[in-house]
């Protein structure tokens, strides 16, 4: 008998729903864009209730999709853009303010502080985060100090903090559920990844210990039920993780030393460290890969802000091209490829630089330079920051001679043929590659008892396309110079 398992993916410019058969394939899918805000210069916000009514009604068209009722699915997971920041008033429900979204920088000033005040050291000891307005804890002091009123009602007890998987939760089990999981919470920077607590020492130091925090569970747990009300019939939600973690385990990258990378918003490469945590010396992050049954698995990631934004932005900024995959064929057409170069910095730079103040650079323009350049220089600029994260790792001692691959960029032959070329390794392309929602779905069926095992999921996982470098050392390198060469343009730190 076939079960079904719902994966709610809440991600930075779309929300999505697919239904998963127990064998991994997609039965129905729903997905809606909604908008970006950007107030000022470096600020990013999303409308909370944009975040949960596209939820709902993508949860609605996947149902619909799959021709499936509510009453039909097995547990639920649910995914979601990791660190963007959330308080709401836990009498009313309601949001006191914009979510303040993964690659706002407004706190970039009350970072650079701490960092001088010498707190680096103590923030990557206990949370294997560097300081960075990345993360969570500085948008939520930000706001109880400049949104009218939060700070007077976080002292009363009645303001709570969440991640969007947090918030989403409690909106469909109807305030019932304040919970996360522990790979949301290690995005915080106010959660100690050791002993999976939240860090008093670190709240205090951030002044926001009024706002109520949300219960850290496994990634594969019993989190609540979402009301009947909202889809029709109770569903129980099993699993949450926030999506690049997701991806890792839909990637079934659980041995240590695998290694994967996502191409969405931004591109995060993410290598299981097994029960070490790793320490980088190389400004990479430490993190949770995911917990199951209070067992932590530990990962190194390197997280890039601009990947696929880099092409939504040559798409509805520039208006290049009217959809994402008229770029292979743009490419292909590019005569200056090698010599045109995009550092699409537009909100910093991620690792390894931690760069908040560098903005975005086209290098190498001559007369004839075309719209197939710039389209390739874009594609190419999502590999080329790869190729600074897979150099960083090897820095700290992590070699891996292949990288699992997915998200939207990678259905295009030319950049993952070009990755393959740059980083000098094989790059696999799994035949789903979904894997964000696959691997909270797989998260969720794990506690539903739809799997009973890591291995049963593993043996899940095939290959679409295995690709190979075919380029040579000298032009790998001199292409590389080149990046780092415009990269120096645009630094500022
Ligand atoms: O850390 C931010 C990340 O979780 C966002 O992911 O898929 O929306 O680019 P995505």
């Amino acid at each position: 008998m076939n079960q079904f398992l719902l994966a709610i993916d809440q991600g930075t410019t779309s929300s999505r729903a697919i239904i998963f058969n127990q064998f991994g394939q997609i039965i129905g899918q729903g997905q809606q864009e909604f908008a970006q805000h950007f107030p000022e210069d470096g600020w990013v916000e999303h409308n909370p209730s944009d975040l949960w009514q596209t939820t709902l009604q993508v949860c609605k068209e996947a149902l619909k999709d799959a021709g499936l009722n509510a009453s039909d699915i097995t547990s639920a997971g649910i995914t979601n853009q990791r660190e963007t920041t959330l308080l709401w008033d836990m009498e009313t429900g309601k949001p006191v303010y914009s979510a303040i979204v993964w690659q706002d920088r407004r706190t970039s000033d009350y970072c650079q502080s701490l960092v001088e005040q010498g707190y680096s050291d103590k923030v990557q000891q206990k949370t294997g985060l560097l300081i960075d307005p990345y993360f969570s804890a500085t948008k939520i002091r930000w706001m109880l100090h400049h949104v009218v009123g939060v700070k007077e009602r976080a002292e009363q007890g009645k303001i709570a903090f969440g991640t969007v998987d947090s918030y989403l939760l409690w909106c469909l089990t109807d305030g019932q559920q304040h919970r996360t999981d522990a790979t949301n919470a290690a995005r915080t920077m106010i959660f100690n990844i050791h002993s999976q607590d939240w860090d008093q020492e670190l709240i205090e130091l951030l002044g926001i210990g009024t706002v109520k925090l949300p219960e850290v569970m496994d990634s594969s747990a019993d989190f609540g039920v979402i009301n009947e009300k909202w889809l029709g019939a109770e569903i129980p939600v099993q699993g949450i993780a926030g999506d690049q973690q997701a991806a890792l385990f839909g990637q079934a990258c659980f041995a240590p030393g695998m290694v994967k990378s996502t191409y969405g918003t931004g591109c995060f490469l993410i290598l299981n460290t097994g029960d070490q945590v790793l320490k980088s010396e190389h400004k990479l992050l430490s993190t949770v890969a995911y917990r199951l049954d209070g067992q932590v698995t530990y990962a190194l990631e390197g997280s890039i802000f601009v990947a696929g934004a880099a092409i939504q932005w040559l798409r509805d900024g520039l208006k290049l091209f009217s959809h994402a995959s008229e770029t292979e064929s743009l490419a292909q057409q590019a005569l200056n490829a090698d010599t045109v170069y995009l550092v699409p910095a537009f909100t910093g730079l991620g690792a390894p630089y931690w760069d908040p103040d560098a903005r975005g650079a086209m290098i190498g323009l001559t007369r004839d330079t075309s719209v197939s350049d710039i389209v390739s220089a874009g594609l190419r600029s999502v590999c080329y920051q790869t190729k600074d994260l897979v150099d960083a790792m090897a820095k700290d001692g992590a070699h891996f001679n292949s990288l699992r691959v997915d998200g939207g960029m990678v259905v295009n032959d030319l950049v993952v043929q070009f990755l393959s070329d740059l980083l000098g390794i094989a790059v696999e392309r799994p035949k789903v590659t979904e894997t964000t929602a696959l691997g909270v779905a797989y998260l969720a069926g794990l506690k539903a008892g739809v799997y009973d095992s890591l291995e049963q999921i593993s043996e899940l996982w095939q290959a679409e396309h295995a690709f190979h470098p075919e380029m040579g050392h000298d032009s790998r390198e001199k292409l590389y110079q080149g990046w780092r060469n415009a990269v120096h343009r645009v630094r500022t730190s």
